[in-house]
Formats: structure tokens, sequence, C-alpha cells
């Protein structure tokens, strides 16, 4: 079968086009024949090794996908060929055939495009769990979201500004044509961070933030939350836009980890609240924030992802890093 191969870990040069064996099936395993997968930005840390170099390269990459199952198992009920699923295996969906074990498998309901939804098990899982579990926003607030145009991003714009109805939302990316997009999908103010200091631009819309013994209200300027899966230089731009005894959610590193000056956030009582969806594996947020994917995804219009042909996978996954796509990218295999 075709597959996009990592031969080793590093940067995008190092993935290509490859053929090679249909994947086995292990007892409990489904396998899955592939439809579309979904690139996202795991998928750029496993390519340079991140959180681990355990795994021998070359492999084939992909972390995503969704399809009809095509065999299963000999311990596997739940699932017979015919079936439509998604799913979240470690590695291998960048191909025409996965497998993945069953209970990484989701059932894609009747009706449900299979390409739009590849862009919720994750990526919406994570955004419920920023917003509701970690953040806990609460109405009235003001709410920064950085890559606001982006996988995660748009799902957070949009919880904000569908189930909430009060909730001002600033959105931050990085061309015009993608602010666009994020102002369509209801956020109260977007700010391109390219052209504009985003600090100068939330100062000018909240007013000054409160500092110091600056007597300028419980609230002052600033926003309630932030929620940052950029890190980077926002480690040290984003203390200045959250108000005093705001919370700073960090889910991720694409600008790089950043340097952590916790002076001035001291000073302002900043919560400073990383996390990845794996702290609440097996919880019951974990299971609510399933439940909200599987009601979302029948009920919401669903975004419609840019799509590359499998064979292009390497070219997807560089525009998909260089900033020139929005919203969910997946592969047609
Ligand atoms: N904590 C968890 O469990 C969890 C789960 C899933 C994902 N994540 C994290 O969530 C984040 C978003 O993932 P995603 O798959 O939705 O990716 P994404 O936001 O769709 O990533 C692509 C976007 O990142 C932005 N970008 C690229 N390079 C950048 C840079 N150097 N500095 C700032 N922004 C840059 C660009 O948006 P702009 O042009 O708008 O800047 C680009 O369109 C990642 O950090 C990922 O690791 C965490």
């Amino acid at each position: 079968m075709k597959a996009i191969m990592l031969n080793a870990y590093g940067g995008a040069e190092n993935l290509s086009l490859g053929e090679v064996e249909t994947p086995q099936v292990g007892p409990d395993d489904v396998l899955l024949k592939v439809k579309y997968a979904g690139v996202r930005w795991g998928d750029i840390m496993a390519r340079e090794g991140r959180p681990s170099k355990a795994r021998p390269t070359p492999f084939v990459m992909g972390q995503e996908a969704s399809g009809v199952v095509e065999a299963v198992g000999a311990n596997v009920t739940k699932w017979k060929p015919g079936d439509r699923a998604m799913a979240t295996p470690p590695g291998g969906a960048f191909a025409e055939y996965v497998a993945a074990p069953a209970a990484a498998l989701m059932p894609v309901p009747e009706g449900v495009d299979l390409k739009q939804v590849l862009a919720y098990p994750v990526n919406l899982r994570t955004a419920y769990l920023a917003v509701y579990t970690w953040a806990k926003v609460a109405e009235g607030e003001r709410v920064l979201v950085h890559t606001a145009a982006g996988g995660v991003g748009l799902l957070l714009v949009q919880i904000l500004k569908r189930r909430f109805e009060n909730v001002t939302v600033v959105g931050l990316t990085s061309t015009d044509e993608k602010a666009e997009i994020v102002r369509a999908n209801g956020a109260d103010h977007v700010i391109n961070y390219k052209t504009t200091d985003y600090v100068e631009d939330i100062e000018r819309i909240f007013g000054p933030k409160a500092s110091g013994f600056a007597a300028l209200g419980e609230r002052g300027g600033g926003v309630d939350v932030s929620l940052n899966g950029v890190s980077g230089s926002t480690m040290d731009t984003d203390p200045k836009v959250i108000r005093k005894r705001g919370r700073w959610v960090l889910y991720g590193y694409i600008g790089g980890r950043g340097q952590l000056n916790l002076a001035p956030i001291g000073y302002d009582g900043i919560t400073i609240m990383p996390f990845s969806c794996l702290a609440w594996a097996g919880t019951p947020d974990w299971t609510a924030a399933q439940r909200f994917v599987r009601d979302w995804i029948q009920n919401e219009e669903l975004i419609e992802p840019t799509v590359f042909p499998l064979e292009q996978g390497a070219e997807a996954v560089r525009a998909f890093e260089d900033g020139s796509t929005w919203g969910k990218v997946v592969l047609e295999a």
C-alpha cells in the first residue's frame, strides 16, 4: 500500500511517499481502509522526535484517520467490516490502511462526512477540556485565543461564540485572509499579530491593564483568560495582556518552549495552567469531552477541511507547518 514515511527524525524533507506492507490485524485491532487522514501539530512533534524518539525510523506517519472497517481481530466484537469509523492511533494513519486498537475507534454517525469529521476527535476534545474543564470560562469573560484560525483555535472560537451568550473573544492570526475566517466564526476582535503588536491592540480594546497598586478597579483592562497553543515569544507577551488574577492556559508549543519570567506573573497573581489532554485520560472529564465531541458532530455545522491527495502528504505537512493553511487539513487516500 501507499504511505507517507518518516525516514529519519527531523524536518519535512525526511518525509516521502513509499510502498509498505498492509498492516497485520492483531487480536484486539481493527483494520481501517483509510479514506482521509488528518494532519495536526502532533505530527510535527512526532516527526521531530518529541516527546520521544523511541520508535525506530522509518515508520508511517499520521495519528488520525477516518474510513471504513476492512477487517477485525479475533477478540473484537464491537466492530464489523463495512462500519464507518474514525481512529486515533499513535501512528500509521497517512496510508491506504491503518490498524488501530478497537478502543481507539469512534463510530462516524450516518450522514456525517468522513472528511469533515476528522476536525473533531482530538482538536475538539482539546478545546472542550481547555474551555470547560481547565479554564472554566464563565459568561461575561474576555478570552484571548491564539492561532484562532488553526485546528484547535477555530474550535475554541466556535465553542465560545456558539455555546456561551456573553463571552468576548479576541482571536490572533497571521494573515488578513485568516482574520476574515476568524471574524466569520464570531470572534469579536481579530488581530493580525504579524502586522500589529497584540499587546498594544488589546490595551486599545479593553483599556490599560491594572498592575501594581494601580487603582483601575477590580478588573481593569486585559483578558480574563488566554488560551495559548503557541508558547515561544508569547511567554513574554501574554502576561502583559492577562488581567490581574486571570488564567493562562498553555496547551502547546508551536512557537517553541519560550522562557517564563515569574516575577510579573506573580505580582499579578496570574494562574499558569499548562495541560495535555492525557491529564484527563480515563476520568469522567474525558468521558464528558467524548460526549461533547459526539454531540457536536451530530448537531453543529462542521468545518470544510483543506484536502491534499495522500501522495502530497509531505507538501501538506509543510504547508500546515509554515502557516499557509487554516482550519483542518486532511489527506485523501
Ligand atoms: N494539549 C493537548 O492535549 C493538545 C492536543 C492537540 C493539540 N495540541 C496543541 O495545540 C496546538 C494547535 O494544534 P493544531 O493541530 O490545531 O495546529 P494549528 O493551530 O492548526 O497549527 C497550524 C497553525 O499554527 C500557526 N503557526 C505556525 N507556526 C507558528 C509559529 N512559529 N508561531 C505561532 N504560530 C504558528 C499558524 O497559524 P497562524 O497563521 O494563525 O499563526 C498555522 O496555521 C499545538 O501546539 C498542538 O501541539 C495540544
